[in-house]
């Protein structure tokens, strides 16, 4: 009898525990129809942000980035990328057009945690101390001429109300930080003060957001980028625009004709969203409430905590590890994406790096094989979500450059440069972003859309900025 009443009681609990799931999936969903219509509310929204400052959750800034490289760049240009966890030094040599990338290097940096919550002076301290002890390295065949002052591209990935190409202060933070004295600031003049105080004698000549810095990275290889998406610890995008198509703009028009615009799409909201109460938590109890709903629903800094916090509601209501709660599945952040992607990724028979990780990072020993299951499914639903999501994104910004329909004898090829860690790693997440955007663009379309892994292409693409703007350029040509 005993037995009896433990095994009705276990299976009532799955049952709760597979009802949780279900709704959870059926909230998620993203059927193409609802898909379009995010990217139709992306393309309005766009057009809106576009017609004047603050006429949209979509803040489209204006780069002041009239130009992308041609491959005529040369020189010795250093770049500074920040903008997650990890910033990374470069020095490149550019050759000009046959020579291109003569030599580059790097070094990667990490930032401590307690510098992104801390004061403004504290982190572009640490900052421009690694680029200093990064510029003291300069070799021998790697310098700059002779009474020249070392240039830098200055990659800064958040948003930035941009006021040239080399100035603009910080709207807000995202993804993470917040340094309550920089918001408002002028970051490059925040940099070049640090700069100062420890003696390291550089001009700031390019500031850029790193999806402009993916988008000058990957025209420098191939003229038919037309747009960038970042799909890492936080996500967006940029794109190619002609300037007369920005009300908002009221400065001359370039000679290019084009303006580079940042959507800062992390901040894209719609109620055509597909948002579970999960989602509203997680949000209600981050940095920055309210702000970043795409953001949150996509990228890497985020998916991770949704499969724990539903797993969470599993535990608590339909006891799926037992009769107790584990208390570190209680703690936020502490699934990060890249173990959700291991996990989802586990093709052994037992699912043994799935029962790995719930053991190491969770302290959930002994998961049955069925649990495991379920925690896949649970990570594929997250994943699919957010990559469906991305590539209506993606699909908005073609409509907004008429690049998703057939014109009459149109061959011309869209490219658009990925980058980030969660397109980079995640496979299951960069295969169902391309097939989904295949499908909302059907067979003949998509042939003439590439999508292109643009590797680093940030940090090439600020050196290559700061080079088409170098103080030097007049007496150079
Ligand atoms: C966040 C930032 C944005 C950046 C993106 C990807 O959304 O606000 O500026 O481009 O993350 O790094």
């Amino acid at each position: 009898v005993l037995i009896a009443r433990h095994r009705m009681r276990s299976s009532g609990r799955w049952a709760r525990a597979m009802a949780i799931l279900r709704e959870f999936e059926e909230k998620c969903g993203t059927p193409i129809a609802k898909l379009r219509q995010v990217a139709d509310a992306m393309t309005v929204e766009m057009h809106a942000g576009l017609a004047s400052e603050g006429g949209s959750k979509l803040k489209m800034i204006i780069s002041y980035v009239d130009n992308l490289p041609t491959g005529d760049e040369k020189g010795l240009f250093y770049a500074l990328d920040l903008g997650g966890t990890n910033f990374r030094v470069l020095r490149v040599q550019l050759g000009g057009k046959d020579k291109r990338v003569v030599k580059q290097e790097f070094e990667e940096v990490s930032i401590p945690p307690h510098l992104m919550v801390g004061s403004s002076d504290a982190l572009f301290d640490y900052i421009a101390a690694a680029l200093a002890k990064f510029v003291a390295t300069e070799g021998e065949g790697l310098h700059v001429s002779p009474g020249r002052q070392r240039e830098l591209g200055f990659t800064f990935s958040f948003p930035v109300r941009q006021s040239s190409i080399s100035s603009g202060s910080l709207i807000k933070w995202t993804k993470g930080f917040s340094i309550e004295d920089a918001v408002g600031q002028d970051v490059v003049g925040e940099l070049t003060k640090a700069m100062e105080r420890i003696g390291l004698d550089m001009r700031v000549s390019a500031l850029v957001n790193d999806t402009i810095g993916t988008l000058a990275g990957g025209r420098y290889y191939d003229q038919d980028v037309v747009a960038a998406v970042i799909l890492g610890t936080g996500t967006n995008a940029a794109y190619v625009e002609r300037a007369q198509s920005i009300p908002k703009w009221h400065g001359l028009l370039p000679k290019s004709g084009d303006m580079v615009i940042n959507m800062e799409w992390g901040n894209f909201r719609s109620s055509h969203l597909p948002l579970t109460e999960y989602d509203q938590v997680l949000d209600a109890e981050s940095l920055n409430p309210g702000e970043q709903i795409f953001e949150k629903i996509i990228s890497g800094m985020y998916l991770g905590d949704i499969v724990r916090r539903v797993l969470c509601r599993m535990a608590e209501e339909a006891d799926l590890f037992g009769d107790t709660v584990p208390p570190k599945l209680k703690i936020p952040f502490i699934l990060r994406t890249p173990d959700m992607s291991a996990m989802h990724h586990d093709t052994s028979p037992d699912l043994r790096v799935v029962g790995s990780k719930l053991k190491d990072i969770l302290d959930i020993p002994n998961t049955s094989l069925k649990t495991r299951k379920v925690v896949i499914e649970l990570c594929d639903i997250v994943a699919t979500r957010g990559a469906r999501l991305s590539a209506a994104g993606i699909l908005g910004i073609l409509k907004k450059l008429g690049r998703d329909t057939m014109k009459e004898g149109d061959k011309q090829n869209s490219v658009i440069a990925l980058d980030g860690g969660l397109y980079e790693h995640y496979t299951e997440f960069r295969t169902c972003l391309e097939s989904t955007l295949k499908e909302l663009l059907g067979a003949e379309v998509s042939d003439n859309i590439v999508i292109k892994h643009s590797n680093d292409g940030s940090g090439i693409g600020a050196a290559l900025l700061a080079a088409s703007h170098s103080q030097y350029l007049e007496e150079d040509s």
